[in-house]
């Protein structure tokens, strides 16, 4: 199922993860920023961590490159030690990662958290970058459209169908993040379409054209222009590659591709 991509403005997302404290993150970001500037047909964003994300936005304010968090709680306030707030992302943040399958695997967040957390971004703005994936032993068994049906059916219910334009969809099959190994631009395609397929049972076909859907796990200089040629996939969630300036050749090669 190819859908009208005309509407669709293309968005590449750099997942910094764990990795470069405010000083190095702010210089960081300097030395990227006039590349990124100069493509302005692609959303760009950046992911820092959170203690970092201040920083990066003294550089990137009034610059059109837009920050993301890599995480959020979904209350506003309260005694909830170590969590940040939709609430304070605002202003700094355009984005928040949700569902990251680190935050899956590792933390533990189940796809009723990350349905909290989607609603809470739509409630209080930064907008969602939802991701989803396979691990590798659901793809040798053949359930990878079982997983992404779980996954998407349960991280995305009840979102305000109006504002589904808002929302982004990383598919990042885990087998394929941090090993050099990325999936086929036609598993790519085939996830975004069933992802698209998913959401337009929920929603109605109409309110999905404008949902965006990034396609993560060993993105590199070299591979993005192939996931950005196809017509369902909307553009990058980049983790290694975009710690580099290799990111700004990514966000070109997506510019190129769509063009
Ligand atoms: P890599 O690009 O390092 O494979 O990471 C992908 C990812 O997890 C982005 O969120």
């Amino acid at each position: 199922m190819n859908s009208p991509t005309s509407r669709r403005v293309p968005i590449v997302a750099g997942n910094w993860k764990m990795h470069y404290g405010p000083t190095e993150a702010r210089d960081f970001a300097q030395s990227i920023l006039d590349g990124l500037v100069a493509i302005p047909s692609v959303e760009r964003v950046l992911c820092p961590p959170a203690i970092s994300i201040a920083a990066v936005h003294a550089v990137t304010a009034g610059t059109g490159v837009w920050l993301g968090a890599q995480n959020m709680y979904f209350e506003e306030q309260g005694a909830f030690t170590g969590e940040i707030s939709p609430l304070m992302l605002r202003g700094l943040c355009q984005y928040v990662i949700l569902g990251h399958s680190e935050r899956r695997h590792y933390f533990g967040e189940t796809d009723a958290l990350i349905n909290r957390k989607t609603l809470a971004a739509f409630a209080h703005g930064p907008r969602p970058i939802v991701c989803v994936g396979e691990r590798l032993e659901e793809r040798d068994a053949g359930q990878t459209e079982r997983v992404l049906t779980t996954q998407v059916r349960g991280s995305l219910t009840g979102l305000p169908i109006e504002r589904l334009s808002e929302l982004v969809v990383a598919y990042e099959p885990v087998w394929a993040i941090g090993t050099g190994r990325a999936a086929s631009p036609q598993d790519a395609a085939d996830a975004a379409a069933l992802i698209r397929a998913l959401l337009a049972e929920q929603y109605g076909a109409a309110a999905v054209v404008g949902v965006r859907i990034q396609y993560g796990g060993s993105v590199t200089a070299g591979n993005a222009g192939d996931f950005a040629a196809l017509p369902d996939v909307d553009g990058a969630l980049v983790g290694g590659a975009s710690l580099k300036p290799d990111f700004i050749e990514i966000v070109r090669a997506t510019a190129r591709a769509k063009g």
